[in-house]
C-alpha cells in the first residue's frame, strides 16, 4: 500500500516537472466564481461592449441573462442590449458574417459554448496573452493562439505587451521561445484590474456555456447542508439506540 502511494506521488511530481518544462510561460488558472453574481454582471457588460460587435452567443437570450444574473429587464435593455431591441432575442452579432469574413479572413465563431470547447483557463490566458508582433496584419500575436486573426480588442484596457525571448534566441525570430510578456505601453487598467475584468468576462462565458450550472451550484449547496443535518441526526439517533445495548 505504502509503495503504491509513494509511486503515485512520484508520478505526480514528475508530471508537474515535465509540464513546467514545456515551451513558454505556463497557463495561469482562471479561478472563475460562478456564485459571484456581480462578477457575472460585469462580465456580461464587457461581453456586450467588446465582443458582440464580432461574435454572437446565439444560444443565449437577453431575458434569460436578466433572470439568471438578478437583473431587471429594464436594466438589461439599457445596459446590455445594443444589437437588438427585444428582450426575448438571442445575443446576436452586430456585424454581418460575410463582412466579418472579408475583414478577418475567418468569420468570428459563435461564443455560446466556447468555454466548454476551450475551457475557462485557456480563455483567460488567451485574453491575457496578446503581444506586439509587427509582422501580423493586426499588429499583435497571441501566446496561446498563434497567428490568430482576432485583433487585441481589449488593448486600451490592458495596454500593449512585448515578448521577452530566451537569451539564446537574440530577441526573436520564427522559432524563438518566449519566456514571458512584459508591458510595453500602459493601458487604462492596472495588471490586477485587467485580470479581474478578464476573469469576469470568462465567468460570464462559462455561465453562457452552461446556464444550468448556476442552478446546480445553488441546489448543490443546499443538498450538502441537508446531508450534514442528516448526518448529525443519524449519529445522535445511533447513540440513543445503542445506549441500552452497551
Ligand atoms: C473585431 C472583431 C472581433 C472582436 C471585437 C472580438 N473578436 Fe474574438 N475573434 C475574432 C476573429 C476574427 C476570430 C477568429 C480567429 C482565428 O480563427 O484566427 C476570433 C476568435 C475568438 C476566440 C477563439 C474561438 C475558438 O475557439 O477558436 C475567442 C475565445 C474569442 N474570439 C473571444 C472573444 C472575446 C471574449 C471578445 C470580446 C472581448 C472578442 N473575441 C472580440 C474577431 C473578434
Amino acid at each position: 500500500m505504502i509503495r503504491l502511494i509513494i509511486s503515485l506521488l512520484t508520478m505526480l511530481c514528475l508530471g508537474s516537472v515535465l509540464a513546467a518544462d514545456s515551451h513558454g510561460p505556463a497557463m495561469q488558472p482562471a479561478k472563475v466564481d460562478l456564485s459571484d453574481e456581480l462578477s457575472l454582471q460585469r462580465g456580461a457588460r464587457v461581453f456586450v461592449n467588446y465582443c458582440v460587435s464580432c461574435h454572437s452567443a446565439s444560444f443565449m437570450r437577453y431575458n434569460r441573462v436578466a433572470e439568471d444574473l438578478g437583473l431587471s429587464e429594464e436594466s438589461v435593455k439599457t445596459n446590455l442590449m445594443f444589437t437588438s431591441d427585444k428582450i426575448g432575442d438571442v445575443m446576436r452579432v452586430a456585424m454581418l458574417p460575410s463582412e466579418a469574413e472579408a475583414w478577418f479572413g475567418v468569420p468570428p465563431p459563435d461564443l455560446s459554448v466556447v468555454a466548454r470547447s476551450r475551457g475557462p483557463d485557456w480563455l483567460y490566458n488567451f485574453l491575457l496573452g496578446y503581444y506586439i508582433d509587427e509582422s501580423k496584419p493586426t499588429g499583435v500575436n497571441n501566446l496561446f493562439f498563434k497567428d490568430t486573426a482576432m485583433p487585441h480588442v481589449l488593448w486600451e484596457q490592458q495596454g500593449l505587451q512585448r515578448a521577452v525571448y530566451r537569451a539564446e534566441d537574440n530577441g526573436g525570430g520564427e522559432n524563438a521561445t518566449i519566456m514571458r510578456l512584459e508591458l510595453a505601453q500602459r493601458g487604462r487598467l492596472t495588471e490586477n484590474e485587467y485580470k479581474r475584468l478578464v476573469r469576469d468576462l470568462v465567468g460570464f462565458l462559462v455561465y453562457v456555456g452552461e446556464p444550468a450550472k448556476l442552478v446546480r451550484h445553488r441546489i448543490g449547496f443546499w443538498v450538502i447542508v441537508f446531508l450534514l443535518i442528516l448526518l448529525v441526526s443519524a449519529y445522535l439517533m445511533k447513540r440513543e439506540y445503542w445506549k441500552d445495548v452497551h
